[in-house]
């Protein structure tokens, strides 16, 4: 397993290019199954979540290339029972379960382990697709979805405790595409990544409005045929470069990103002291870290809220900047693995209950730390770029899940840092 050594000190200066966004292209990578023709996605970052994503369409039976950042997928015959060992091991890969319903008439997937964040139910994507007639069954860890007589579009609350449901809006939107009738969902996830899939899903035929509001409307067509599509770029990448030149950096610039998609976590740096130039398109800011920065209060909460899946990278800022913040995650409580790692490295946080009291301290100093999930391992690096000392993070697959050669973009921008094969 390859671990990071980072030197902290270094001060970050310079240009990257943002990559495309990985979670809009799984639910759009799933979406392929949707058509026996051509589908060409562009900007597919090279991450091991969406090379999982193209296993699981290979065993089904899609022919897929892939060439740099363009992946071709062709799902001509299609298997309707997706590998339980390929699903089982990564969440998002529940996707392909409206697809599959839509286009098969059955479907079969692996019921999603939970992970470190917290309990994944599916209990929503369930209740969506049953709403458009399919049959719900379970055995063997494997979730049985049958439809004989095709879907039927219906009228669908899709609100959970904890808000919306981001996979479980693109599940039931897919699957209504080729559903008999009108389907209204109501509660739907507002996320770009959702709208990036619907307008994909509508470049293919379909006929979907209201996509980036909590409603959407989708009336169903008889098939779906080839298209074209280059995927939006990652907000949550963008975020935790953003965080890494507000930690250490003077003057870092952000190409090929999306001002819109970028508002909240702009808004929390501000908030934070620190400033953030766009330029006039909004494809391109520069963050300068703040003379005087200060603690601050965030809650995350759906988009276009604060993202939960920058909290942990904005803990990592607060965690040396001098103040009190208490940071709330509405969405994922138990999210807060990277506090227990980030006080081994001198951190003063206490966490009760979904929320964590941060204490700005001087510096931290470097230790051997263990990334747990995705979000949690980026805000380690964060960490160890101003840490005294040499940090070695272990388990570094966590991060290659989905950050594009973060290592080398990094390096790229003057930290001093390398990875270490094991
Ligand atoms: C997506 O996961 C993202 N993943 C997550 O990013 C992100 O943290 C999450 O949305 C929230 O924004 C992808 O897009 C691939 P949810 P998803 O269904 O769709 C509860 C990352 O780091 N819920 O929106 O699986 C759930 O427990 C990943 O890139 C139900 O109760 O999340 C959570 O509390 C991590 N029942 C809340 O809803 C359900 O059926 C939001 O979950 C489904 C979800």
């Amino acid at each position: 397993m390859d671990k990071l050594l980072v030197h902290g000190g270094a001060t970050l200066r310079g240009t990257i290019n943002i990559s495309g966004s990985k979670n809009a292209s799984l639910p759009i990578l799933a979406a392929a199954i949707l058509t026996g023709e051509d589908c060409i996605i562009g900007r597919v970052p090279d991450v091991s979540d969406t090379n999982y994503m193209i296993q699981i369409l290979s065993a089904l039976g899609a022919n897929v290339e892939r060439s740099s950042g363009t992946v071709r997928i062709s799902c001509t015959d299609i298997s309707a029972e997706a590998p339980y060992e390929l699903v089982r091991r990564m969440r998002a890969s529940i996707c392909v379960m409206g697809p599959l319903l839509a286009r098969k008439g059955r479907a079969v997937v692996s019921l999603p382990g939970g992970c470190v964040i917290g309990d994944r139910p599916v209990d929503l994507h369930l209740r969506g697709l049953q709403a458009l007639g399919a049959k719900v069954e379970f055995e063997g860890g494997n979730i049985i979805l049958t439809a004989k007589d095709g879907l039927r579009g219906a009228e669908i609350d899709l609100r959970g405790t904890h808000g919306p449901t981001v996979l479980g809006t693109d599940n039931v939107m897919m699957a209504a595409t080729l559903a008999d009738g009108i389907t209204v969902i109501e509660s739907a996830a507002a996320e770009p990544e959702v709208l990036d899939l619907a307008n994909f899903l509508n470049a293919m035929g379909a006929k979907i409005e209201g996509a980036g509001t909590s409603r959407i409307v989708i009336e169903g067509v008889k098939s779906l045929h080839a298209v074209q599509h280059t995927v939006i770029p990652d907000r949550i990448e963008a975020g935790t470069f953003m965080a890494a030149a507000a930690l250490a950096g003077e003057g870092v610039t952000l190409r090929r990103v999306c001002r819109e998609h970028l508002k909240a976590i702009t808004t929390a740096l501000v908030k934070a002291g620190h400033r953030v130039d766009f330029n006039e398109a909004g494809d391109t800011c520069t963050i300068f870290r703040g003379a005087d920065p200060r603690g601050c209060d965030l809650v995350t909460a759906p988009y276009p809220g604060f993202p939960t899946d920058m909290q942990a990278q904005m803990t990592a800022v607060l965690a040396t900047t001098p103040g009190t913040s208490v940071i709330k995650d509405t969405i994922f409580a138990q999210r807060f693995m990277h506090c227990a790692e980030l006080k081994r490295m001198g951190a003063d946080i206490t966490v009760d209950n979904g929320t964590a009291v941060v204490r700005g301290v001087e510096q931290l100093s470097a230790a051997p730390v263990m990334a747990s999930d995705l979000r949690a391992s980026a805000a380690l690096v964060l960490a160890a770029l101003t840490a005294k000392g040499t940090t070695a993070i272990n388990r570094l697959y966590h991060i290659d899940r989905g950050y594009e050669h973060i290592d080398e973009k990094l390096y790229m921008l003057g930290a001093d840092l390398q990875r270490v094969r094991e």
